[in-house]
């Protein structure tokens, strides 16, 4: 057994339809394929239909599972209101939201025009905001019961980032409103609960991020404590269980999954991770010798 298997028993998610954004690439793919293989009936989403459709037809044909792929640029409030119909028309009721879809600039903030700032705020807090609010109203106003919402977030939620401020910004938001809905909705039957992963490599947003020699100088793996990456399957063994009824009781949770990366940086003392042991001998003998003559 080891954290690139899959986790959760076969039937775990039968029954439930999961509307993912951004689910025809990346993480937001790893995801969906695993949600159908545990039984969901899924609707990725995204602007790019066509990208959708062969995802959807990849997964479909990978796991046996229904997917449906719905044209949606969730920084558009009607265009959200016409994906969740479009959603239960066709599986006839609708029971996770996964707000995953995300846009980032990497780059000094003072560089980046007002609508550059506003596109990720927009994608990311405003897109949040629209699929949660459009699902909670629909779910809301029929009285469904046993509804979850669950939200990518990420570590510089809570520390900020330099260099992807209006990321760190939005994402900040998306944490407050998990957690506020999470008490406020709690009595509708919605849970509310986010991920934060840490470095989960993905071609389209990682070639991005770091181009070119960018990503051997910046080797991710090497501030992490484990010393290495994600694995897409661990987020996805994660997300499952989030969204399934085993979670029933998990709400307004943030879980991080970033093998200790964001404390790495926040621990005043370690990076004395670099003091190898001779000189720890030596500092100790030092510290030892001036507590003896004192
Ligand atoms: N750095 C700084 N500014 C940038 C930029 C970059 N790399 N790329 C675009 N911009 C600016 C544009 O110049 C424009 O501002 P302006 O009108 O003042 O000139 C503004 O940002 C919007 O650009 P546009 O290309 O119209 O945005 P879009 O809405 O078509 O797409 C994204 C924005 C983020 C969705 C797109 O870049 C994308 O698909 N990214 C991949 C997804 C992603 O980033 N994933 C990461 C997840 S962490």
């Amino acid at each position: 057994m080891d954290y690139s298997q899959k986790m959760l028993r076969d039937d775990a998610l039968k029954g439930k339809t999961i509307v993912i954004t951004g689910g025809g690439s990346g993480l937001g793919k790893a995801m969906t394929s695993y949600f159908m293989e545990l039984g969901a009936e899924v609707a990725i989403t995204s602007r790019n239909l066509e990208k959708l459709e062969n995802t959807a037809k990849e997964l479909e044909a990978a796991t046996g599972g229904v997917c449906l792929p719905l044209q949606c640029d969730v920084r558009e409030y009607e265009q959200v209101e016409a994906m969740l119909a479009a959603t239960v028309e066709k599986f006839g009721k609708v029971d996770i939201l996964l707000n995953n879809a995300a846009g980032n600039f990497i780059s000094p903030t003072e560089r980046l025009s007002a609508n550059a700032f506003d596109t990720i705020i927009d994608i990311v807090l405003k897109g949040s905001k629209n699929c949660t609010l459009a699902f909670g109203k629909h779910w809301i106003d029929n009285k469904e019961q046993n509804k979850t919402i669950l939200n990518i977030v990420t570590t510089y939620a809570w520390t900020g980032s330099a260099y992807v401020v209006p990321s760190a910004t939005a994402k900040a938001g998306v944490l407050a409103m998990t957690r506020s809905l999470a008490v406020e909705w709690a009595k509708y039957g919605i849970r509310s609960n986010a991920i934060a992963p840490g470095p989960f490599p993905t071609k389209g947003a990682w070639d991005r991020l770091l181009p070119g020699d960018l990503k051997e100088k910046f080797d991710l793996a090497k501030k992490v404590p484990l010393k290495r990456v994600g694995d897409h399957q661990e987020l996805a063994n994660l997300a499952a269980y989030l969204v399934s009824d085993f979670a029933a009781y998990v709400n307004g949770e943030v879980i991080t999954i970033d093998g200790g990366e964001w404390l790495k940086g926040a621990g005043q003392f370690n990076l004395l991770e670099a003091v190898p042991e001779e000189m720890w001998d030596m500092l100790e003998s030092m510290i030892r010798s001036k507590k003896n003559n004192s």
